[in-house]
């Protein structure tokens, strides 16, 4: 088993930290949209899909951070289209390097600067401390449309990543998808 990227492609640590990060981010925005618009307001369920919510958007931030950290660290294997669509890809991998640290940072400042200062119970286990910020309404106000936007814009951005890894398996079948599953997969279904 290869923890390490090469230039060819990614190691275990690259692919488990993608679909595990991919995996949490989905279920973060239904959970986020169940929670604010569909379950009823003040029922207990409603609560703990908060709770939840704010458990698992936490441990992406944590994870989102070590991916940063092992992207930097790491070699970047090279693009395999050779028709120019290195660079979009580029720029949308560095923006969804960064957008699950800045949502959830701004999750957390929600709950920091509410003034219904409910505490935030992570996976029921432990209480995580609120960010040393001043409450008050107006910020809260602020920090839930930056949480939103930020939310609802990443998911079309990875709506647009999950279009082009498709186009690469199947339109362009150049190896770009089945270089990021794991490698019992890679050599079952391997076309490069
Ligand atoms: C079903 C959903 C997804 C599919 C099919 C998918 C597919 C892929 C593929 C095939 C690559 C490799 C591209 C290459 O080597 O050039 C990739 C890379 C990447 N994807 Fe996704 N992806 C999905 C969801 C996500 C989500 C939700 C995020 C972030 C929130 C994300 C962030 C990234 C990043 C940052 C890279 C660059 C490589 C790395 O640093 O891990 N992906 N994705
Ligand atoms: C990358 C991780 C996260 C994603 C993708 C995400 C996504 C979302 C989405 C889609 C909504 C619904 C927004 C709306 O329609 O009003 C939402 C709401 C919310 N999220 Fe997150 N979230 C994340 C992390 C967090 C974290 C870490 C916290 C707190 C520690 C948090 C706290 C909240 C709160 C309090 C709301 C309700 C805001 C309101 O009253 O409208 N989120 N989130």
């Amino acid at each position: 088993m290869r923890l390490r990227n090469d230039r060819e492609g990614y190691g275990s640590v690259s692919i488990g930290l993608h679909w595990l990060i991919a995996i949490v981010f989905l279920a973060e925005i239904l959970l986020g949209v169940a929670m604010t618009r569909i379950l009823p307001e003040t029922a207990v369920a409603t609560f703990w899909a908060y709770q939840w919510h704010k458990s698992f958007g936490l441990l992406l931030l944590f994870l989102s951070a070590l991916r940063l950290v092992w992207v930097l660290v790491e070699t970047r294997p090279v693009d395999l289209t050779g028709h120019g669509s290195a660079l979009a890809a580029g720029v949308v991998h560095r923006y969804l390097l960064f957008a699950p640290i800045l949502i959830a940072l701004a999750g957390w400042i929600i709950v920091s600067v509410s003034p219904l200062a409910i505490p935030t119970f992570a996976f029921n286990l432990v209480v995580v401390p609120h960010l040393p910020l001043v409450p008050g309404d107006e910020a809260e106000r602020r920090a839930i449309a930056v949480h939103r936007w930020l939310a609802y814009g990443t998911a079309i951005i990875v709506a647009i990543h999950i279009a082009a890894a498709l186009m690469h398996q199947f339109l362009w079948r150049d190896g770009t998808m089945t270089r990021m599953l794991p490698r019992r997969r890679q050599s079952a279904g391997n076309d490069r």
